[in-house]
């Protein structure tokens, strides 16, 4: 690549300014071999992909995405909601199994109003399952996507 800096040429150190930070990656809700214990709907404008899973309106009616990690670590996941209802609607977070953590997703006003909520969670190498475990008889609020972000540690 041709050297634009100011500081000596690292040579084959060096990196193009234009390269990205690593990007998130996307895991539609819709998409298999996610699990959505409910339906897949289109009819809340708004979301990424094909649709958005509704989950039944049960406790329990969960959620699950399977993400991959290249190294094992702790990952940044960012959970794309939409509930239209006035109440919170919390839910376990587990991966592979392990409860790690609770997410309590907020009313965001509207159905056709999506938000991210951000957590950490651990990663194995490898494939992950990541389960939206609802806690009430009121479910799920509707999920459209989770961003796997950069890895730490
Ligand atoms: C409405 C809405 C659904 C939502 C449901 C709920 O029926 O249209 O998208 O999932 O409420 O309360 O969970
Ligand atoms: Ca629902």
């Amino acid at each position: 690549m041709p050297y634009t800096g100011r500081a000596p040429d690292l040579g084959a150190f060096e990196q193009s300014g234009d390269t990205p930070p690593p990007s998130a990656q996307r895991y539609e809700a819709e998409t298999a071999p996610a699990v959505c214990q409910g339906t897949i709907d289109t009819n809340h404008a708004g979301y990424s992909g094909s649709g958005f899973c509704n989950g039944d309106n049960a406790a329990g009616a969960y959620a699950e995405l399977t993400v991959n990690a290249s190294v094992a670590g702790t990952a940044t996941l960012g959970i794309r909601f939409a509930n239209g209802t006035g109440s919170v609607r919390p839910a376990n977070l587990l991966v592979n199994g392990s409860t790690a953590g609770t997410v309590s997703f907020e009313s965001t006003g509207a159905w056709t109003t999506w938000t991210t909520k951000t957590m950490t969670v651990p990663l194995s190498a490898g494939g992950n399952t990541i389960r939206l475990d609802p806690t009430t008889a009121a479910g799920l609020p509707n999920i459209d996507y989770l961003d796997v972000g950069a890895m730490a540690g």
